[in-house]
């Protein structure tokens, strides 16, 4: 026992008395390896609190040691010397990127390719630039729509329910032409469940200029499906937004090869991945843009359904559990 006290009172930034106090305990002819065959001769009653003691002995000795030295090693390194040079590097674990970005990444490409540029907006916005202005005046109905997360009320300030705001932003301060895509994460009070979540991520597109034409939206999204993934047939389904006039859903046709695509498609092979529709000329009217001049398309897809489809991912929740298990899967991917 007084040889615990000993280590643990001991201090010294010198090598050499470390390393004396290593051999006098640890040493081939130290003092632990002639307590271990002591050991033998301790009476049976005696054993166990000795056999427990000079494991902890060995133990703090040990620590105590190897702190020392290393103390030692980096008061070396301070003074600018190099320490030891043959010590191995620390690894360098290698990260990978998240999914969400991996898809975004890829989708941002895409719509580079044909001269679409790339916006955000703040997830904190006020009421005009995420409904009003989108043609959802107060009282709308169709704001039910989307149930929203409120910070403040009058004047309301909320987290915004989808990137169209972004798009408002974007027409209030550039003049047309204008070709668009806004990624960025949005919020909905919704019930967390495997397949929705209250936190989601879209892209938004939009695309403004004399004569755009509806005939122009699904050439767009046919060629952003087809770049996505690979051969694939679309479908517009009438539908209605407050902010586009006519409206559509944009579903995709998911085939019909494996059990879960039965599941994720209900049996129809057909998949919802996003909303679209000719922008309405109030909302126009309401950013600045002369909607007898101009006229143009706006689209919204969900990128977790997308990244879900994609890299087959089943739970939507795994998106934002940061588990390293799940993460790590990516590490491929770019
Ligand atoms: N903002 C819509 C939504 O979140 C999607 C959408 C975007 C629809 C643009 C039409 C045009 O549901």
């Amino acid at each position: 026992k007084e040889h615990i006290a000993e280590i643990e009172k001991f201090t010294s930034d010198s090598k050499e008395a470390v390393e004396s106090l290593r051999i006098k305990y640890l040493g081939k002819k130290g003092l632990l390896n002639d307590f271990f065959t002591e050991f033998k001769n301790v009476p049976n009653d005696q054993k166990k609190e000795f056999g427990q003691t000079i494991n902890q002995l060995k133990t703090i000795a040990t620590e105590k040691i190897n702190k020392l030295k290393e103390a030692i090693e980096d008061k070396v390194d301070d003074k600018g010397g190099y320490g030891d040079l043959t010590r191995p590097g620390e690894p360098v674990e290698l990260g990978s990127r998240h999914p969400i970005s991996i898809v975004k990444n890829q989708i941002i490409d895409i719509f580079s390719r044909i001269g679409f540029n790339v916006s955000e907006g703040p997830e904190i916005e006020d009421d005009w630039h995420n409904f009003t202005a989108l043609n959802l005046p107060e009282y709308h109905p169709a704001r039910d729509m989307q149930d929203t997360f409120f910070i403040q009320t009058n004047p309301d300030i909320l987290l915004r329910t989808h990137t169209s705001s972004v798009q408002v932003r974007y027409m209030e301060d550039n003049k047309p032409p204008i070709r668009t895509i806004s990624p960025g994460r949005v919020y909905r009070n919704e019930a967390i469940s495997a397949r929705s979540h209250c936190f989601f991520h879209q892209i938004e597109g939009l695309y403004i200029d004399k004569n755009v034409s509806f005939a122009d939206l699904k050439q767009t999204l046919q060629f952003f499906t087809t770049e996505l993934f690979g051969k694939s047939k679309i479908r517009l389904r009438p539908s209605y937004f407050p902010f586009t006039e006519p409206s559509a859903e944009l579903d995709v046709y998911w085939g019909l090869e494996t059990e879960a695509d039965y599941r994720i498609t209900k049996g129809t092979g057909w998949l919802e991945i996003g909303g679209c529709g000719m922008v309405d000329p109030n909302v126009l009217t309401n950013c600045g843009i002369d909607p007898n001049e101009y006229s143009g398309f706006a689209f919204g897809v969900g990128i977790d359904r997308i990244a879900m489809l994609l890299h087959q991912i089943t739970d939507i929740r795994l998106l934002s559990e940061n588990d390293v298990r799940f993460l790590e899967q990516f590490k491929s991917a770019l």
